[in-house]
């Protein structure tokens, strides 16, 4: 078996040109997101968007009333996301190569700050979180977004053997997703910490920002995974992901009578919205 302890997430021009056709969403829930997080932050917000990427956020964000300030330490994606501002968001999106672990802003100048699938690739996200309240205003508004897929549909089945078999196959390799060092950061250590900045939770747990079906069949899913086009297989060394497609193959055939039968999938985009204290009535220290 593999021994391979961290996996290498460069989100360079490989993934770059992938990027949205795997991740994007249809037009009309993009502005649907969009629309939900400015109703969360403020319509005419100033937001912090942490590991912006190609605006698959930031831009209905924007559109939705926003002025969003996205950072993001590749310059392949941030190239790619000013090409897709247009006129009418010119003033309304402003980017910068950045590191979230020290925010290049002031204290308490934003609004609101937004993070979608980007902390757990970051090892101190705890000390991400402090830097997040360090440049809210007191009140500000913290936005953690997420795609969701049933995890009891044949999706989220394929996509929970994976994750799995992966760690099995990868011996000391930490699940696809889980951040390379340091604490885990799943959405309860996440919250815990939140709390021990001062954090109120917004409503009972994540909002639903939005919800739309796509059909796509058990064996669409396996080769996005085989051919690397799926996120979480792109970095996954060649003997780790050939020994994990063969299992998740016999899986599959067991699951399945038609694997290349196209089946309906209910997808989410998740919201978890917290009220920061910002940097003066932190107890965390600044
Ligand atoms: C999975 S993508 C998510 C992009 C975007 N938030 C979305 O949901 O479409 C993660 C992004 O975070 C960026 N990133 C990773 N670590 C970072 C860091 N320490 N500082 C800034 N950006 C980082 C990557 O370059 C990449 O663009």
């Amino acid at each position: 078996m593999s021994q391979h302890s961290s996996l290498d997430y460069r989100f360079d021009q490989r993934v770059v040109s992938q990027y949205d056709t795997l991740r994007g969403h249809p037009p009309q829930v993009a502005a649907t997101i969009g629309q939900a997080i400015a109703d969360q932050i403020g319509t005419r917000a100033r937001v912090l968007e942490l590991g912006v990427g190609t605006g698959r956020i930031a831009l209905p964000t924007a559109a939705a009333g926003c002025e969003v300030f996205g950072i993001d330490l590749s310059s392949h994606m941030l190239a790619a996301l000013a090409q897709r501002i247009g006129d009418e968001q010119l003033n309304r999106i402003h980017l910068a190569q950045a590191d979230i672990k020290a925010l290049p802003f002031a204290d308490a100048v934003f609004d609101g700050a937004l993070a979608v699938h980007v902390l757990h690739l970051v090892a101190d996200w705890a000390g991400v979180l402090t830097e997040i309240n360090r440049v809210l205003r007191p009140g500000g508004t913290l936005v953690l977004g997420r795609d969701w897929i049933d995890p009891e549909s044949f999706g989220g089945m394929i996509r929970n053997y994976f994750r799995r078999t992966v760690v099995e196959v990868g011996t000391d390799m930490l699940p696809p997703g889980a951040s390379a060092a340091g604490p885990p950061s799943g959405g309860a250590a996440i919250v815990k910490h939140l709390m021990q900045l001062g954090a109120r939770p917004v409503g009972q747990g994540e909002i639903i920002a939005a919800e739309w079906r796509t059909e796509i069949s058990p064996r669409q899913i396996l080769d996005g995974i085989r051919s690397r086009d799926d996120a979480e297989s792109w970095v996954l060394p060649d003997d780790v992901l050939n020994e994990t497609m063969r299992r998740l193959e016999v899986f599959a055939a067991e699951q399945w009578a038609r694997l290349d039968e196209p089946q309906g999938l209910t997808r989410r985009f998740m919201l978890g919205v917290f009220r920061m204290p910002g940097p003066r009535a932190a107890t965390g220290g600044v």
